[in-house]
């Protein structure tokens, strides 16, 4: 890392998953790794990083963590914004708590661990936040539209604070996966409302996502990806990671719209 400071990286949701293999990689390249879970440490032996009682749900726990972070290592060089959950069934059938609820995860809780780091990283005029969002966070998702937008906000937080933030030697970065093998589809929750209505499509749906999940990239691509966005001098605003989230990215990114829309709806086996 080219300097004797220990480099103190906080990855959230670090229990399982992308988290966990980023908590890994990073503590393998030098990094001093605080990894978080609701659950702490209990039940999982780990010693390659630290693993802290942490619900990004809750003002009270991030504030206690961060000083925790603080008072032990007296730096924050790297938040890495991946704890996340899904809601997956139509738009119409989740409840405004079900919608508050993935959202006060998905989006304040990375706001929430933002707002905390910021102003030790102003005062050290140096850090970076990657923050976790997915492909999803670019094209749509039906029967994942909750999870959708709560991407599509991360998208527009981030690059937004990148340009405040610039000024203190500080970058907002985004990483956007695909489908990554991991334990997501199983941790998500079904909509809380559901209508008949909706049955057929929801159920094509969700085995298609079941069946891209479970071929998807391995969690390590990410975290070699979060590692690249780490040591690049001059970070992107952006990276894909894999190569399905690549492709994607340039398909929403070049195809005139009609056209995206129907290669979609015909992928997505929707009627
Ligand atoms: N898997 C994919 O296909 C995929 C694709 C694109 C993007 N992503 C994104 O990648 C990130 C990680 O997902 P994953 O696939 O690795 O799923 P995962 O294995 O289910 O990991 C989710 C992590 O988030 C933590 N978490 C959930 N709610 C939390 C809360 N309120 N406070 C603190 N931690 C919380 C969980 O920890 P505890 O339960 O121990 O608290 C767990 O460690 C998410 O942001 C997800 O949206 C995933």
């Amino acid at each position: 890392m080219g300097n004797k400071i220990q480099k103190v990286a906080i990855v959230t949701g670090a229990s399982s998953g992308i988290g966990e293999a980023t908590a890994i990689h990073l503590a393998s390249l030098g990094y001093r790794v605080f990894g978080t879970s609701r659950k702490g440490g209990s039940g999982k032996a780990n010693t390659q990083f630290e693993l802290l009682s942490l619900d990004i749900t809750s003002d009270d726990s991030v504030e206690s963590f961060i000083k925790n972070v603080v008072s032990q290592a007296g730096r924050i060089d790297v938040l890495v914004n991946n704890a996340g959950m899904g809601v997956t069934g139509g738009a119409e059938e989740s409840s405004l708590e079900q919608v508050h609820s993935i959202f006060n995860t998905n989006v304040y809780g990375m706001i929430r661990m933002i707002k905390a780091v910021l102003p030790y990283m102003r005062n050290q005029k140096e850090g970076r936040i990657v923050n976790i969002s997915s492909i999803l966070g670019k094209i749509p998702a039906p029967f994942m539209a909750l999870y959708s937008s709560t991407k599509h906000a991360v998208e527009g937080y981030s690059e937004s604070l990148d340009h405040e933030v610039r000024q203190f030697g500080i970058r907002s970065i985004l990483i956007e996966p695909a489908y990554t093998k991991t334990q997501f589809d199983q941790s998500s929750s079904p909509a809380d409302s559901p209508m008949d209505i909706y049955g057929k499509n929801r159920k094509k749906l969700s085995e298609l996502t079941e069946f891209a999940m479970k071929n998807g990239d391995p969690a390590e691509t990410v975290a070699h990806t979060i590692a690249r966005a780490l040591s690049d001098v001059t970070p992107k605003l952006r990276y894909t990671s894999g190569k399905q989230a690549g492709q994607l990215a340039k398909m929403r990114r070049f195809l005139p719209e009609s056209l995206f829309d129907s290669g979609f709806r015909k992928n997505m086996k929707l009627d």
